[in-house]
């Protein structure tokens, strides 16, 4: 399997990070494709816990290059940040590369990103504030900086003063908020140019090169379906696609390169920030995941909304994706719990009109007045974070497996039973 996408079936945060951090120990490159310093990707090994925002998680395994692809809206402060960190650590990221067609996040997206929030008040999407959608609303209005425009500094310039006489005109006169200072922009983006030179490439060629020698390339997806702009939850979504389709443009490989698209699913279902969640859960079994799945959002801190799996959005995930196979993440969660609900069915009873949706129904209002329908199982006390193999699960949690493989359509690959690199059932 040479080319293997990975993404995220649900609202993101599904373990993305530990599942691409155990499949590069056999790799040679790993790719991020779209989004940007809004992720958060957590792995736990014997050096302990790293949090990646944009550099891809293979990084941390000496064979493998690992790149920032044209797809990715990189903001170079949290890049360079996050490239000191790593070498303080001790790695020394010389196997890093990075796209010269990426668009930068610049100041004033963090601001307009944060403005706009504000504006919307009670109606807020509740996003990062990492400035992903202005970067993104740029690269679109053929007004963007990218990675590129820091090798020449006069076309840096140029572009700077464009955009920031339009983006100052928006922030002091639409959202009465101050605006930037082009020379303070443009002395911190010299920094970030004599920083980052070392790593832009010609990451498509690259990419290209690897696959040709047989090499194995994982792409790592960041955020999840559900967040797609097209296909998630709009307008509560992220501004960029982060389903398997998008990984060929957001990296240059053709769809006829890709072999495997794994989709990664929490045993149970979380979000951040706002916007609709039929499974959602509140209470003491809410608190149960929040606590026992240490659910805290790895960018932003805040409390992730819990709730059960959700197999209506998980078999829209899988035709999206066109998923290969499966990995669940967190199973270990469930233990402990007298049962477990499964959805798999929404019911929908408004304004006169009686529905049952078995798939993710085509409208958005739709979608907010489904209530979801539950199957029971029966839960399973066991602590199953030894667990290695198939066999060394209890039988419920073994039926619970079988039940959403059955559901999906969609063979399980790999079972995680704790966050530790080794805290995997390999099927
Ligand atoms: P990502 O954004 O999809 O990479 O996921 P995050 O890293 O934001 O969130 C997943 C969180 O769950 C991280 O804190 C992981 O360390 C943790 N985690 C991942 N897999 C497991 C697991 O199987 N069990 C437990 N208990 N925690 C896990
Ligand atoms: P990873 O890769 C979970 C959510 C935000 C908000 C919406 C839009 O760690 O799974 P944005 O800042 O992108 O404009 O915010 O998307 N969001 C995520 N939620 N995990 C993520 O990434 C997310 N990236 C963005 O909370 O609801
Ligand atoms: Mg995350």
């Amino acid at each position: 399997m040479p080319a293997t996408i990975v993404v995220g079936t649900q609202w993101g945060d599904e373990g993305k990070g530990r599942i691409i951090d155990n499949l590069a120990e056999k790799s040679q490159m790993v790719v991020r494709f779209q989004g940007g310093n809004n992720a958060g990707h957590t792995i736990v090994n014997e050096a302990g816990e790293f949090r990646f925002h944009l550099v891809p998680s293979g990084i941390l395994y000496p064979q493998v290059t690992a790149v920032v692809g044209n797809g990715v809206v990189i903001d170079p402060r949290v890049l360079c940040q996050e490239i000191d960190a790593l070498r303080a650590r001790g790695f020394d990221c010389a196997n890093l590369r990075i796209s010269g067609n990426a668009h930068m996040i610049m100041p004033y997206h963090i601001l307009l990103d944060a403005a706009h929030e504000t504006q919307l008040g009670r109606r807020k999407i509740g996003t990062t504030r990492r400035g992903i959608g202005p970067a993104y609303t740029d690269k679109a209005a053929r007004l963007g900086i990218r990675v590129q425009d820091l090798a020449d500094k006069k076309i840096l310039r140029q572009k700077l003063d464009t955009a920031i006489g339009e983006k100052n005109d928006l922030l002091e006169k639409v959202y009465n908020s101050p605006g930037v200072d082009p020379f303070e922009v443009m002395e911190q983006y010299a920094c970030y140019a004599d920083k980052l030179s070392p790593y832009i490439a010609d990451t498509s060629l690259l990419i290209d090169k690897t696959l040709k020698r047989g090499e194995q390339v994982l792409f790592e997806g960041a955020q999840g379906t559900m967040l797609d702009i097209d296909h998630g939850t709009y307008p509560f979504v992220t501004s960029s696609n982060p389903i398997a389709g998008a990984a060929c443009v957001g990296a240059g490989v053709g769809p006829t390169a890709i072999n495997e698209v794994i989709g990664v699913c929490k045993a149970y279902t979380t979000r951040v920030g706002e916007g609709p969640f039929p499974t959602e859960l509140g209470g003491a079994l809410g608190d149960h995941f929040v606590n026992k799945g240490a659910e805290f959002g790895t960018t932003t801190g805040r409390k992730r909304r819990c709730g059960w799996l959700d197999l209506v959005v998980l078999k829209y995930a899988v035709r999206l994706n066109g998923l290969t196979g499966l990995a669940i993440t967190k199973l270990d969660v469930l233990s402990g719990l007298d049962q477990i609900n499964v959805c798999s069915m929404y019911e929908y009873d408004h304004d006169g009109i009686r529905d049952n949706f078995t798939d993710f129904p085509p409208h958005q209002s739709m979608f907010y007045h489904c209530q979801p329908v539950y199957q029971n199982l029966p839960g399973w006390k066991e602590d199953i974070s030894g667990a290695r193999k198939l066999d060394d699960l209890p039988v419920e949690a073994r039926d619970y497996l079988n039940l959403v493989s059955e559901e999906a359509g969609v063979p399980i690959r790999i079972v995680s039973v704790g966050p530790g690199r080794d805290e995997v059932v390999e099927m």
